[in-house]
Parts: C-alpha cells; sequence; structure tokens
C-alpha cells in the first residue's frame, strides 16, 4: 500500500515506525515530516492544514491510505475532502472532530449523555461569564477554557478569583487567543490523578489503549510553565481494570454512540484526557487523536498491525481486528531546547544520536529536528523523545535515563522525574 502520513513531530515519527514495520506499508510519505521521519518515509513540504494540496498530493501520487496526525487538519475537515476524493483517511470527520474543536460542543454531549465531567456553563459574553465567576468562586474554585482550538494553550486553572476573572478578559475581551476565546467554557475544578486514555473507534467498536501518564509542566517536581508535554509512561500501577471499564462504560461508548446517533459517527482515536477522582473517572477534555507524546510510548508496545487497525477502523470491522499491546513497559522523556516552552535558538547541533540509538531497548523519536550540512539540528521547542522499554516500568526508566546521557545540544532541559513517583 501507499500510505501518506500527516504531520512532523514525535507522535508522527512514532506513527511512520510502526507504519514502516507492517507488510501492507510499500510506500511511505509524510507531509511534512521530520529528520527522523526522513529515515523512514520521503518527506514532501506540504503543511498539515494546507487541505487541499494533502488532496491533490494523495490523488496524484495514488494513495491507499492517509493517516493524521495532528488535530487541526481534521478540524478543519481533512478526512471529509479525502473522503470526496474517494481517499481512505484514519482520523475523524470535521463534524466529529468537533469533539475537541470545540469544548462546549464536548460538555453539552457529555451531559447529554449523563457521562462523569466536571459542572459547567458556556458564555458568550464576558460580564456573564464575570457574573457567574464571582458566585461560584467562592464555593468552587473554577477553570476557564477557550471554547475553540486552542492548541493547548486555552485552560485557565485559576488559583483566585481574580486570576479566573482576568483569564476571561484576556480571552472574550483582549482575544488574546483570536477567536478561540469568543465562547468560553467554565467548569469546576477537579482533584485527583490525570490520565490519558487512548480508544480506537470504528463508530461501534472501541477498544481501549492502555492508559498513559503525561507531565506537561516544564520541571520536576510539577513545577514551571504547561508545556505540550516533557515526558509519560505505561503502564500505570493505578488504574485497575475496573477503572478503565468504568471509563469506557461511563463516558467513551455513550459518547460514540450518541454520535452514532447523531448521523456523525466517530472513526479514529478518541482521546479522553481523564481525572480520576475518589476512584472516579471524569473527563477533562477529549482529542480527536493520538496524543503527543502518548504515541510514542504506545506505538513500540503495540503488537497488532497498525495499517489492518487503521482499514479496519475505516471499514467498520473493528470488532474482527483485535488491538493488542504487550504488558512490557514504557517510558517517554522529552528533550526541549532551552527556554521552551517561551523564546527558544534552533540550528543547535545535536550529540550522541547514534550512540543513544545503538542502546538496547532504547528507541528515539525526532519531534523539532531538522537535517543541515550532513548533520541534526534542532529546528522545534520540543526536540527528541528519548523511549526506554522494559519489563518493569522500572527497567524502562533506567533504559530512558541511559540514552538521555548520551545525548547533548547546547540548552538542552529535560524533566529528570518522569515515572519516578511510581517506583
Ligand atoms: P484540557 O485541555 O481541557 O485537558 O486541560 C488541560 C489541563 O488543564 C488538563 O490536563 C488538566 O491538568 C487541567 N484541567 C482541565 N480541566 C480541569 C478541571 N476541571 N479541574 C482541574 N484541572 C483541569
Ligand atoms: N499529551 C497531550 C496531548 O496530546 O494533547
Amino acid at each position: 500500500m501507499r500510505i501518506l502520513l500527516v504531520g512532523g513531530g514525535g507522535r508522527e515519527h512514532a506513527l511512520a515506525w510502526k507504519l514502516r514495520q507492517s507488510a501492507h506499508c510499500d510506500t511511505l510519505y509524510a507531509a511534512p515530516g521530520n529528520a527522523g521521519i526522513a529515515q523512514l518515509a520521503e518527506c514532501v513540504p506540504i503543511a498539515p492544514k494546507a487541505i487541499s494540496e494533502l488532496v491533490a498530493f494523495a490523488q496524484q501520487n495514488a494513495i491507499d491510505l492517509v493517516v493524521v496526525g495532528p488535530e487541526s487538519p481534521l478540524i478543519a475537515g481533512l478526512a471529509d475532502a479525502l473522503h470526496e476524493a474517494n481517499i481512505p483517511c484514519f482520523g475523524p470527520s470535521r463534524a466529529a472532530a468537533q469533539l475537541e474543536g470545540s469544548k462546549a460542543f464536548a460538555k453539552h454531549l457529555m451531559a447529554q449523555v449523563n457521562a462523569p465531567t466536571a459542572p459547567f456553563a458556556v458564555f458568550d459574553q464576558p460580564e456573564e461569564a464575570h457574573a457567574y465567576l464571582r458566585e461560584r468562586f467562592i464555593q468552587r474554585p473554577c477553570v476557564i477554557k477557550a471554547d475553540g482550538e486552542a492548541l493547548g494553550k486555552g485552560v485557565f486553572v485559576c488559583e483566585t478569583l481574580s486570576d479566573a476573572l482576568d483569564a476571561v478578559e484576556f480571552l472574550m475581551v483582549e482575544r488574546g487567543l483570536g477567536e478561540a476565546g469568543q465562547r468560553i467554557v467554565i467548569e469546576d475544578r477537579l482533584h485527583g490523578r490525570e490520565m490519558s486514555l487512548l480508544c480506537l473507534t470504528d463508530g461501534n467498536t472501541a477498544s481501549p489503549m492502555p492508559p498513559v501518564r503525561d507531565y506537561k509542566r516544564a520541571l520536576d517536581g510539577d513545577r514551571g510553565p504547561n508545556t505540550g508535554g516533557m515526558g509519560c509512561y505505561t503502564p500505570l500501577p493505578d488504574a485497575t481494570p475496573e477503572l478503565i471499564q468504568t471509563a469506557m462504560s461511563q463516558i467513551v461508548r455513550p459518547v460514540i454512540a450518541e454520535m452514532a446517533r447523531r448521523g456523525t459517527p466517530y472513526q479514529g482515536v478518541l482521546y479522553a484526557g481523564l481525572m480520576v477522582q475518589d476512584e472516579q473517572p471524569y473527563t477533562l477534555e477529549f482529542n480527536c487523536r493520538f496524543g503527543d507524546p502518548e504515541t510514542q510510548v504506545l506505538m513500540p508496545l503495540l503488537e497488532s498491525d497498525l495499517i489492518e487497525l487503521a482499514m479496519a477502523t475505516i471499514a467498520e470491522q473493528l470488532h474482527t481486528t483485535p488491538l493488542q499491546f504487550s504488558n512490557r513497559a514504557a517510558v517517554c522523556v522529552v528533550l526541549a531546547s532551552g527556554g521552551y516552552p517561551h523564546e527558544y535558538r534552533t540550528g543547535l547541533p545535536i550529540e550522541g544520536l547514534e550512540a543513544a540509538s545503538q542502546l538496547p531497548n532504547v528507541q528515539i523519536f525526532h519531534a523539532g529536528t531538522r537535517a543541515e550540512g550532513g548533520r541534526i539540528v534542532t529546528s522545534g521547542g520540543r526536540v527528541l523523545n528519548i523511549v526506554g522499554l522494559g519489563a518493569t516500568l522500572a527497567d524502562a526508566r533506567e533504559n530512558a535515563y541511559r540514552a538521555v546521557e548520551q545525548i547533548q545540544f547546547e540548552g538542552m532541559h529535560y524533566r529528570s522525574d518522569i515515572a519516578q513517583s511510581v517506583l
């Protein structure tokens, strides 16, 4: 088969690596890819949001399957455009991707099917949001969320009423995140343990992947600013089969059934961001795609053929195609540019990649890298994902950090406490 992978981060390198292992994969293209993906695929300079260019490329190159990494093209309708051109796409339609594209849409849908989530209200007017906060915040701290697509920057977990009022001002009045803040969701703050539950679904059948815990803050001990993710691990000793069962039966399956009932069936990966409070899972958010960096620990453990899974999803035949993972452990450590998530320099040479990649039980997935004059240099905030594998989390962690020690670039920073608290 001829496959086009859309995206160019660590998630997409992990997907490319797994797609390449399939006997069905004859040719792999990536748009736009990165220096790591370039070792597995032919990279073409098309941006993930350039929908008509992607469709034209897929038509001209007789692509049999498009696999979409990031949310933006899905929310903008890439799957629909490919569908119209009769090109199979792994990823939900624009209507189904609303589960990530609009927080208000997702919250209303959860409320409709009684899926546990924090109590909430939706606002189009800043004055009304302010009035609600003045009443509500005294009893319950609130979280302010931009309704629209905000690239992970639209959520404000506020400590004080004044922070919450400022967040409303920033989103709705100053339009600090543009159109995304035209409408906001205010919800009660939950407390507990977070987990990412990624599920594969064809619109009828839904199969959970092993839950993953990711680390969003920049510094050890969950300090510093929020980032796109500084590492993650799986399995989670605290994610019991009963808990996953509850999340599937109370949240994931009712949501998928309702999407189908509305005539907008959800197909692809449905990622539920959960907060477990008093052993009850609540949904914080849905994502319409694989997680980053969750995918970097899931792909090395996935035993099933990813292309067969994608095709079964599109053909609504997931019930005949088991989703199998090994019961080993995986720990991912993200190596970031100095200054990330704020300003950082790029173009810095990376040393030690070769040595690190030769270590046993290690997989390296590139995120922000590019080839320049025969070397690999940094080109983004998150640069590399170092994944250690092992029979236990302790082994996996040791293998990841042993590889991290081999790698060096100017300003490189990473968290040294990924998966530490579980050991
Ligand atoms: P979201 O993009 O909606 O998942 O929000 C990003 C992050 O904000 C989550 O991973 C949580 O850490 C935090 N968060 C979101 N909603 C809540 C909530 N209701 N209570 C506590 N923390 C939250
Ligand atoms: N790891 C968070 C996300 O992919 O959105």
